[in-house]
């Protein structure tokens, strides 16, 4: 029996409604493996810029920092867009990120079996697909030096990418070490035919693979060239390792993988405090209707309980939930397939609700 206190950011769009079904799958799993959660609010992004002006005010900071882990939602939508740029929803959600020192972010791209036929990609070069996306996330061009200077024609927008060897380092150890407790391949996406920042990169990423991951298999690919082999053939990939931009686009591809954004859990760690969030972003399109999968925030919870409280089995328990709710033909508007229930946000988080009490 333990006590966790998790934090809870709801954000914007769909973001209340999938943390709604996210808390519910965790107390369930509390219930069951007699945990009990704490649950405590705090504000980001557009929602906290209309209660108190700024997007991560110093109490969400501060909260998150005394809690297990942070259960986050989404934020953004046209409402904040015309915002200044550093207090756009989006430079909250950044701050948030490097203030938890959260540096590795993990994108799990895992094609279910259920769901082959929901994808663009044709099923037989989906099969099996299971990849495991490493993204630096608190560093490079979304960090470097930059802003917008000059006059007129003349005027320039600048950003610029910074790396450092000990930056490099400490994501390629996390990549490196994720390999290992997988099929041990790990592929480092850079753009080192024209970045400088990259030709570091790889440099780096080569000598600890010699040095300290010799048993696993270590490949480069620049970017274009992985943007394109995502498609092409998506099981030669066990661990990607990349930078915080390319992780940013190679992550969004891997996840029509799997047949919608709406699956895609994400993990990021490296701080004291575990930041978990599912990788789709607000959808202001269809906030507020009941149309979101709650799917993608579930296993987030699993990673949440994974990563962030270190309880495999019941990270386990939850995912085996997740799959249950597919094979019994279960499914919410963006990954519908013939022949399938459709169900709402609230509806799907019931029926998951319902298998973590019974699946075994
Ligand atoms: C993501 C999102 C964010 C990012 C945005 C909302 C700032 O696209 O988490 O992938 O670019 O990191
Ligand atoms: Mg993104």
């Amino acid at each position: 029996m333990a006590n966790f206190t998790i934090s809870v950011i709801h954000g914007d769009g769909i973001g209340p409604e999938v943390c709604a079904e996210g808390v519910r799958a965790l107390q369930a799993v509390g219930q069951r493996c007699g945990h009990a959660f704490t649950f405590k609010e705090y504000l980001a992004g557009g929602a906290a810029i209309d209660a108190t002006g700024v997007p991560l005010p110093d109490a969400s900071i501060k909260g998150v920092k005394d809690s297990h882990a942070l259960l986050f939602g989404a934020i953004g939508g046209p409402k904040w867009e015309a915002m200044p740029h550093h207090l756009k929803p989006e430079a909250g959600l950044l701050k948030l990120r490097k203030e938890l020192g959260a540096f590795a972010n993990l994108r799990p791209a895992l094609v279910y079996d259920e769901l082959l036929d929901a994808s663009s990609i044709k099923p037989e070069v989906l099969k099996g697909t299971d990849i495991m996306v490493v993204r630096e996330l608190t560093g490079g061009i979304y960090f470097g030096p930059g802003g917008i200077t000059g006059d007129g024609a003349h005027r320039v927008g600048i950003n610029t990418e910074v790396y450092s060897v000990a930056e490099i380092e400490r994501i390629a150890r996390v990549a490196f070490e994720a390999a290992r407790l997988r099929r041990k391949k790990l592929c480092s996406v850079d753009k080192a035919n024209v970045l400088v920042s990259s030709q570091l990169w790889r440099e780096v990423v080569i000598a600890m693979g010699k040095a300290q991951y010799p048993d696993v298999q270590l490949s480069h690919m620049y970017v274009d060239n992985c943007a394109m082999q995502l498609i092409r053939d998506p099981r030669q990939f066990d661990v990607i390792v990349t930078t915080n931009i390319f992780g940013d686009i190679l992550s969004d591809e891997a996840s029509q993988l799997t047949g919608s954004i709406g699956m895609l859990a994400s993990a990021s760690v490296g701080g004291p405090v575990g930041f978990f969030e599912p990788i789709h972003g607000s959808a202001p399109d269809i906030a507020g209707q009941q149309k979101a999968n709650p799917l993608a925030t579930i296993g987030t919870v699993a990673l949440l309980l994974r990563y962030g409280l270190k309880l495999e089995a019941e990270a386990q328990l939850v995912e085996k939930a997740i799959r249950q709710v597919l094979k019994d033909g279960l499914r919410t508007g963006d990954i519908k397939q013939p022949g399938c229930t459709i169900l709402g946000t609230r509806a799907m988080g019931d029926a998951v609700v319902e298998r973590l009490r019974t699946v075994a």
